[in-house]
């Protein structure tokens, strides 16, 4: 390789998640947590202080306000009533544990990379530690992970631009997932359902149908619902549809679509 080759082939791109996920809890995790969440919402509900309504398909909480990122998510349990729910990086534990008091019937556990945030998942809910476990959704398959009839993230994939791991890690969540998969994750960090579709049409899932569907929270929180069945939700057919009336980030969406750009699908037909 030439010179001018050689320099140029050192200063190739390298793509990296938005975190060390191995110093993320002391770096900043649990200050945001302190700092962001508990400041303004309920971030632990205590026994009989959440309610499901049926008939609204909505969650009230009495004596404060749960973010409404988290109040999607309890509301999404509520209206699909699947028997078991997983969360992929589910850090500190705080959405497993409010499922669990809200929905004692449905099996809840949750997977995360981060030892120390499985660490403080189980010191601020001591009952979280037989249901959380080490997870990487960016390496291959494991049938040794838990599955699940709801597999959900939040704020998970958003955060992931090494190389084709969000890829990666969306057809893990699919696959380890019975009957739906739930994303409460910002918009504009990824094409997701371009990414999504392209997953779908490249074989990488191995539903055997797949409906995308745009869900909404109570008080407005946009989330993307994949489910092997059909239902009544709207049909979520473009980014653009998901990303109506969000706040423009130029910078996150040329990211999102160079993360897109990396991708092939397979596979190609032999012969
Ligand atoms: C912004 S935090 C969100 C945590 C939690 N979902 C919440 O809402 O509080 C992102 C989490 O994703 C986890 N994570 C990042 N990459 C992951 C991966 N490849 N597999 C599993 N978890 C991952 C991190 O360790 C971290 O706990």
């Amino acid at each position: 390789m030439s010179l001018l080759g050689r320099l140029i082939y050192k200063t190739r791109k390298f793509y990296d998640d938005d975190f060390d996920w191995n110093t993320y809890t002391a770096d900043s995790y649990a200050r945001r947590v302190k700092n962001d969440i508990e400041s303004e919402f309920v971030a632990i509900a205590q026994d009989g202080q959440l309610s499901f309504d049926a008939a609204t398909g909505g969650v009230t909480i009495q004596n404060g306000a749960l973010h409404p990122n988290a109040l999607l998510i309890l509301e999404m349990i509520g209206q699909l009533q699947p028997k078991s729910v997983h969360e992929v990086g589910c850090g500190g534990g705080d959405h497993v544990a409010n499922g669990k008091t809200l929905y004692p019937a449905i099996r809840f556990t949750g997977g995360d990379r981060g030892q120390t945030q499985l660490d403080m998942a189980v010191q601020r809910h001591p009952e979280l530690a037989d249901c959380v476990g080490l997870q990487d959704l960016t390496m291959p398959f494991s049938h040794h992970w838990p599955r699940a009839e709801l597999v959900y993230s939040q704020a998970v994939l958003m955060h992931i631009h090494t190389a084709v791991s969000h890829f990666v890690a969306l057809a893990n969540m699919v696959n380890s997932a019975d009957r739906f998969v739930l994303l409460v994750e910002n918009v504009q960090c990824h094409n997701f359902v371009a990414d999504i579709n392209a997953l779908r049409e490249g074989g990488h899932f191995n539903w055997p149908e797949m409906n995308m569907y745009l869900v909404t929270g109570s008080t407005g929180t946009r989330g993307i619902l994949l489910s092997k069945e059909k239902q009544d939700f709207p049909l979520l057919t473009s980014d653009a549809q998901l990303r109506e009336g969000a706040k423009y980030s130029k910078r996150r969406v040329v990211r999102a679509d160079e993360d897109s750009a990396r991708a092939i699908f397979g596979p190609a037909k032999a012969g």
